[in-house]
C-alpha cells in the first residue's frame, strides 16, 4: 500500500516534485513525425507554429534499422536549437518490452529531457508498466538535474490495457492522458478490421423490414466500433484528472471520414487526436475547437442564467443549473483556445492572446 502522503513525493532523491494537477494546454492536434527523416526534420520550423503538440515518433512506423537514427535525430533537433514557442514537445518511445524502449529513456531523458513535456508510452498493459517508468524517470531526472517533471501519456492499445484503464490513469501523478490506439488494439483483440481507426462497412445495423413488403430494400447504418473503448477511456481519464485523446486515422485520403471520427471523439469528451500527415492538422484543429454557433449559444445561456441557479427559457428550451454547466464547458474551452489563437478569438468574440 502506498500512503496518500507519499503519492506526491519524488521517487528518487533529487528528482523534481511530481505535479498535483495536469496543466491544461491546447492539444487538439498531436502531430507525428519521424526524426530519422532529415527531410521531415528540415520542415519543423514551419510546422511547429501550426500544431499544438509536435511528437517525435520512435516506435511503430520507424523501421528497425532506423531506430537509432531516429533517437539521434531527436537529439540533433534539440541541440540545433529548435524553437518550440508555446507548442508542446512530446516523444513516443518504443514499448518497454522492446529491444529499444530502455535505451530510448536512458539516452533521451538526459539529452533532451529539459525540453520534453510528455513521453508517450505504447502498449501499456497495467499500472505496473507506469510504475516502472515512473521510478526510472525519477532516477534519470535526478541524475540529469532536471527541475521539471516529465509527464507520461499511455496508449490504450491492448485488451489488458483497456481492462485496466482506471488503474493505469491512477498509477502516477505524472499521468497526463491516454490515447486510443485502434490499430494495435484491433490486432490484440482479434477484431476483424485491417483499418487504422474509423468505421467498417460490415459493422452496421439494418432497418427493420417493412411488414407489408418484406422484400423491400432496407437502409443500413454504419456503427462506430471504437465507441465503447473511447467512452470508457473518457470516464477513466476525467475521473483521474487527465486528458483523453483519439489516436490515429490511417486513411489519409479520406479527410471526410477522418473529420467524422475526430468529431465523434470530441463530442464524447476527447480533447484532441493524432495527425499522421499535414492534411490532418487543420482537421483536428477545426474539430477540437468548439463551433462558433455553439460558443455564441453558450454565452447566451450563461448570460441568461445570472448566478447559474434556477431555470429560464431560451428560444423555447429549458435551461437550468445542469445545462448552464454544459455551456460553461464549451465557453471555457473556447476562452482557453482564444487566449492562444487570435483568429479564434476574433470569430468567438473573446479575449485573444495579448488581452
Ligand atoms: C497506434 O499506435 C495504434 O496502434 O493505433
Ligand atoms: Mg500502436
Amino acid at each position: 500500500m502506498r500512503s496518500a502522503k507519499d503519492f506526491f513525493a519524488p521517487l528518487a532523491v533529487g528528482a523534481p516534485v511530481p505535479p498535483r494537477d495536469i496543466p491544461w494546454r491546447p492539444s487538439r492536434v498531436i502531430h507525428f513525425f519521424d526524426p530519422s527523416n532529415a527531410k521531415m526534420a528540415a520542415k519543423l520550423p514551419t510546422l511547429i507554429p501550426k500544431v499544438d503538440v509536435l511528437l517525435g515518433n520512435l516506435e511503430d512506423g520507424v523501421r528497425a534499422d532506423n531506430k537509432l537514427a531516429a533517437r539521434e535525430g531527436l537529439i540533433k533537433i534539440v541541440e540545433g536549437g529548435a524553437d518550440f514557442g508555446d507548442t508542446q514537445f512530446w516523444i513516443r518511445v518504443n514499448s518497454i518490452d522492446s529491444p529499444w524502449g530502455l535505451d530510448d529513456l536512458l539516452t533521451l531523458v538526459p539529452a533532451i529531457g529539459a525540453k520534453l513535456d510528455v513521453i508517450m508510452l505504447p502498449k501499456v498493459q497495467g499500472a505496473e508498466d507506469i510504475h516502472y517508468v515512473d521510478r526510472l524517470l525519477a532516477q534519470l531526472e535526478a541524475k540529469a538535474n532536471l527541475t521539471r517533471p516529465i509527464l507520461v501519456h499511455a496508449i490504450l492499445e491492448t485488451a489488458r490495457g483497456v481492462s485496466n484503464v482506471e488503474e493505469i490513469c491512477a498509477a502516477s501523478p505524472r499521468m497526463q492522458g491516454l490515447s486510443l490506439g485502434p490499430a494495435d488494439l484491433a490486432a490484440d483483440r482479434r477484431m476483424k478490421t485491417t483499418r487504422v481507426g474509423g468505421g467498417h462497412p460490415g459493422y452496421l445495423v439494418r432497418q427493420d423490414p417493412t411488414p407489408d413488403d418484406p422484400a423491400a430494400a432496407r437502409a443500413t447504418f454504419q456503427q462506430d466500433p471504437w465507441h465503447y473503448t473511447l467512452a470508457r477511456m473518457v470516464d477513466a481519464c476525467v475521473a483521474h484528472g487527465i486528458m483523453p485523446y483519439y489516436g490515429p486515422f490511417g486513411d489519409i485520403a479520406d479527410t471526410l471520414a477522418c473529420e467524422d471520427q475526430f468529431r465523434n471523439a470530441f463530442l464524447l469528451g476527447a480533447v484532441g487526436a493524432w495527425s499522421l500527415h499535414p492534411v490532418q492538422i487543420d482537421i483536428a484543429k477545426k474539430v477540437f475547437s468548439p463551433e462558433v454557433k455553439d460558443v455564441a449559444w453558450a454565452k447566451r445561456v450563461v448570460d441568461s442564467m445570472g448566478d447559474g441557479t434556477g431555470a429560464v427559457m431560451v428560444d423555447g428550451t429549458m435551461q437550468d443549473d445542469a445545462s448552464v454547466k454544459q455551456c460553461r464547458v464549451i465557453l471555457d474551452l473556447a476562452r482557453r483556445l482564444a487566449a492562444r489563437d487570435a483568429d479564434l478569438a476574433g470569430v468567438y468574440d473573446l479575449p485573444g492572446p495579448s488581452a
